[in-house]
């Protein structure tokens, strides 16, 4: 997105019609062409509507558009994936981003006009309950929880490696993961680590699906989980590390500097809490992702989050009481880890 450069022509029409874009990947996904021609390189439009038991009509308008977004290369006689799409969507997890897009960004975000217009979560409408964030309303529909956790667990498979590379949490004894989800980063940590033990805190239903997948993988003795709203309950003691993974570009910088409190209280004598989300660049016009996902924060998640740049970040944890940072840049996926302890 850079300012020089100017948007071509495809670049623009690609945008215009960016649903349907979208849901040829999509398509392409969950009908299996992608994993066809990981298996078969070479197939035809014919040979991959025979194979997965498709009409050669909708076939050619699928392929033909896989093409023209070169998704899949060469002609409708011979294709390809190209090689991204078989790195993310064949042998990777990106397609588990893809419900999580269709189901709760696609429909939400058709509120967005309505939602810059009264600076609010409108595409909250499209998910029955009384919850102000998106949260809370999925707590009663656990098809669109599933789906959101997914493609949480996506991200985290895609990151977490970075995570461990900085060696943030290598003298930590007790971790605790503040919103941690379904354990998409307490899990694979718990497998990383084997003495750590970890403290996951979440809404309750969450934490029950937590409490679910901890013990599938034989983790229960390590992985402790607490249902606690944490803006509502008071955060539990005991941790000498805290983690605040893709939680506070949800919250408004109010709600960021409360919490953030409130973990400096909960930590002992150089605790320290890691801050782990994607970050826009200084200029503030990219990474893609970076700059087009806050608008899921304003219309459908909570109407008040966004991407925070770092000194944001660090003057929170200053007003907090923390110090001695540390900053890790350019993690996959626009991540960037910030570390402050709590130095008295
Ligand atoms: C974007 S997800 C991040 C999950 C996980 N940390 C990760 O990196 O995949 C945010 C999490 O915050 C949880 N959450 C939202 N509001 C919360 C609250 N008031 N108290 C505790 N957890 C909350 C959500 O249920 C969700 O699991």
């Amino acid at each position: 997105m850079s300012a020089d450069r100017g948007i071509t022509e495809d670049q623009l029409y690609r945008i215009m019609y960016g649903s349907i874009a979208f849901e040829m990947l999509h398509a392409a996904s969950e009908l299996g062409v992608f994993d066809h021609l990981g298996r078969n390189p070479g197939s035809s439009t014919q040979d991959i509507a025979t194979a997965l038991g498709i009409a050669p009509y909708p076939c050619d308008i699928l392929l033909t558009g896989l093409r023209g977004l070169e998704l899949v290369l060469g002609d409708e006689t011979r294709m390809t994936n190209a090689p991204l799409v078989e790195q993310c969507f064949v042998k990777g997890e990106d397609g588990k981003h893809l419900p999580f897009i269709h189901e709760i960004v696609n429909p939400g975000m058709s509120e967005f006009i309505d939602s810059v217009r009264q600076a609010t979560n409108l595409g909250l409408r499209h998910f029955p309950g009384d919850g102000t964030s998106l949260y809370s309303r999925l707590e009663s529909d656990p098809d669109k929880l599933r789906s959101l956790h997914e493609h949480l667990r996506a991200t985290s498979e895609a990151t977490l490696a970075d995570l461990v590379a900085t060696g943030a949490l290598d003298n930590t004894r007790h971790l605790l993961d503040i919103g941690g989800g379904t354990a998409t980063n307490a899990i694979p940590l718990a497998n990383h680590y084997p003495d750590l033990r970890i403290t996951l805190v979440d809404l309750e239903n969450v934490v029950e699906a937590a409490a679910r997948a901890i013990d599938s993988h034989g983790l229960s003795d390590r992985i402790d989980v607490l249902a606690c709203d944490v803006f509502n309950d008071p955060l539990p003691v005991g941790a000498d590390t805290a983690l605040l993974a893709h939680m506070l570009p949800i919250w408004s910088p109010e709600a960021n500097r409360e919490l953030l409190s409130k973990v400096y209280d909960a930590l002992p004598d150089n605790g320290q809490a890691l801050l782990f989300d994607p970050l826009q660049n200084d200029e503030r016009d990219g990474p893609d992702y970076a700059i087009l996902f806050p608008a899921y924060y304003l219309t459908i998640a909570s109407g008040r989050g966004t991407f925070y740049p770092w000194s944001t970040y660090e003057q929170w944890m200053r007003e907090a009481g923390f110090s001695g940072f540390q900053r890790f840049e350019g993690l996959a996926v626009a991540h960037g880890l910030h570390v402050g302890t709590k130095q008295r």
